[in-house]
């Protein structure tokens, strides 16, 4: 039975990557990968680097372009753009599953952070494989390798504790944090947020914590009450953005920070 691993390789610092991981990347026979544009070279740049270091007699890669997307979308357009996306991204997938694995053999996709945390991996993977059973095919098993996600590596660079004394935590987008921050939760870890959209919110009994880069030489911390702090905010953001050509943020927005 072939296997598709997919492999957590944390945030960004190479140390991130556990031993489950690194004994998972040597079980693997090829990686595959999906080239992505202006971030493509520092994330192909640290996948090389932990290959390198972990995976004794050399390895092989097979890439494949990323599908073009429609990122203007908003509203049901938005959802409509992604899925087909999705679909296209899956279709590459299946091709290179059919066509570089053995009848035994183990493919590894490395993903960003921890799979479980806006990741569409493993759910394109559990598509292909109902698919290929639907038309007699014998599928694959599919394994999944936590690793370090951005939110992890966010709270520890501020030493914080993400949750309240028997508290919830909501873990959303910044396009959904357009709608105001919520209600009924006072922790909220914001992920995807290309617009800053904290900047915006009106709430003047908000903390935010921010950090871009994390994990690696790059990394940047802010953080304070979110009126007093949100303009340097942007203001580093758009600096570090356009030194880099691309940037990876995400924050913790805590209402009445005081309280624990
Ligand atoms: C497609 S999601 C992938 C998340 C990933 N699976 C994880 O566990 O962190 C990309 C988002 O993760 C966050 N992110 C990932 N790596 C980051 C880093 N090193 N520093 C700050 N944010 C990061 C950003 O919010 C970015 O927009």
């Amino acid at each position: 039975m072939r296997t598709v691993l997919v492999i957590g390789i944390g945030a960004g610092d190479p140390d991130h990557l556990t031993f489950q991981a690194v004994a998972a990347m040597r079980r693997a026979d090829v990686f595959f990968g999906i080239d992505k544009g202006a971030v493509k070279d520092d994330l192909a740049a640290l996948r090389g680097e932990l290959l390198d270091r972990h995976v004794e007699g050399g390895y092989r890669v097979v890439d494949a372009p990323d599908p073009e997307r429609d990122r203007d979308a908003s509203g049901t357009a938005y959802r409509d753009a992604v899925l087909d996306w999705q679909d296209r991204r899956a279709g590459l997938y299946a091709a290179m599953i059919a066509d570089e694995l053995g009848p035994d053999g183990v493919g590894a996709f490395l993903v960003w952070g921890d799979p479980s945390l806006y990741d569409g991996t493993l759910r394109l993977l559990a598509g292909i494989r109902e698919a290929d059973v639907a038309t007699g095919g014998e599928g694959f098993d599919i394994e999944s390798v936590p690793g370090v996600s951005s939110v992890a590596a966010l709270a520890a660079a501020h030493r914080l504790i993400l949750n309240r004394v028997g508290g919830s935590v909501l873990v959303t987008t910044g396009r959904r944090l357009a709608a105001g921050m919520p209600r009924d939760v006072d922790d909220v870890v914001v992920m995807l947020d290309g617009a800053t959209t904290f900047a915006s919110l009106p709430d003047d009994d908000v903390a935010i914590y921010w950090g871009a880069y994390l994990g690696t030489p790059d990394e940047i911390l802010v953080s304070g009450d979110l009126q007093k702090v949100k303009d340097e905010i942007v203001r580093v953001r758009a600096r570090a953005r356009e030194r880099k050509g691309w940037i990876m943020d995400t924050y913790l927005l805590r209402r009445d920070p005081g309280r624990r």
